[in-house]
């Protein structure tokens, strides 16, 4: 199989909608590759805080994609994030850095710097490519795209169930608020914002539990691949 014949399946959606296990998921079954695009922001943000730059200013964020020297290695989970051969899965998964990362990602030259990173991870069988943009911007020809969402008091309580199992403090008033922000500065910002491609199939996971929303994407990617 060559480069040409693997093809992507975009999952883009707000935070907490389930993207990124449902991504996980498919990936497994399908044995292809995935992209954690959001982590990749996240782990920019993480070099940019530890850089004291303000993520606020492009030509701040900008030049620490000139060493940004990162890598996803596969274990028991699918893709561990390192950043300077550190793996920092722990301190990625904080709020903080979720709230970092839609900060820097902002940056329109910052976005266009990740665009070949990201692209290169697309190889044969195929990828699975998680985020906000991956059907409308960096894989506008995906084979499949779709889009997630669920209903924000259920995405609230979903993150407060997955920071408590991870051993972490959570509040569900502040995420609620928290993921309210993250939404707005996602879906406004003007370049690349959060919104489904004319041509995606959106999924409304607030009734269904993961096991459904992977079924129901599974059996429509084998129907009409
Ligand atoms: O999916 P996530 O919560 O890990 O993403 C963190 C932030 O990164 C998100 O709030 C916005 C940004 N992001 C983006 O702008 N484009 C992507 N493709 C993925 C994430």
């Amino acid at each position: 199989m060559t480069n040409k014949d693997a093809y992507v399946i975009a999952i883009d959606g707000p935070s907490g909608s389930g993207k990124g296990s449902l991504a996980i998921h498919i990936a497994r079954e399908l044995n292809f590759h995935l992209l954690d695009s959001g982590a990749i922001y996240r782990l920019l943000a993480l070099k940019a805080i530890r850089q004291e730059v303000n993520l606020d200013q492009e030509n701040e964020v900008l030049p620490i994609l000139d060493d940004f020297n990162i890598r996803f290695e596969s274990g028991a989970e699918l893709a561990v994030p390192f950043l300077d051969d550190e793996d920092v899965s722990a301190e990625l998964r904080q709020e903080t850095i979720g709230e970092a990362a839609s900060r820097v990602a902002r940056h329109a030259a910052v976005r266009e710097g990740l665009l070949s990173l990201q692209r290169s991870f697309l190889k044969p069988p195929g990828l699975v490519a998680d985020g906000r943009d991956m059907g409308t911007v960096v894989f506008p020809k995906a084979r499949f795209k779709f889009f997630l969402n669920a209903g924000i008091e259920i995405r609230a309580h979903r993150r407060y169930k997955q920071l408590i199992n991870m051993g972490l403090s959570a509040n569900i008033a502040h995420l609620r608020a928290d993921i309210a922000e993250r939404d707005e500065r996602d879906q406004n910002r003007s370049v690349s914002p959060l919104k489904p491609a004319e041509d995606a199939l959106v999924v409304d996971s607030s009734l269904l539990d993961l096991t459904q929303v992977t079924e129901l994407v599974l059996s429509h990617i084998r129907e009409n691949v």
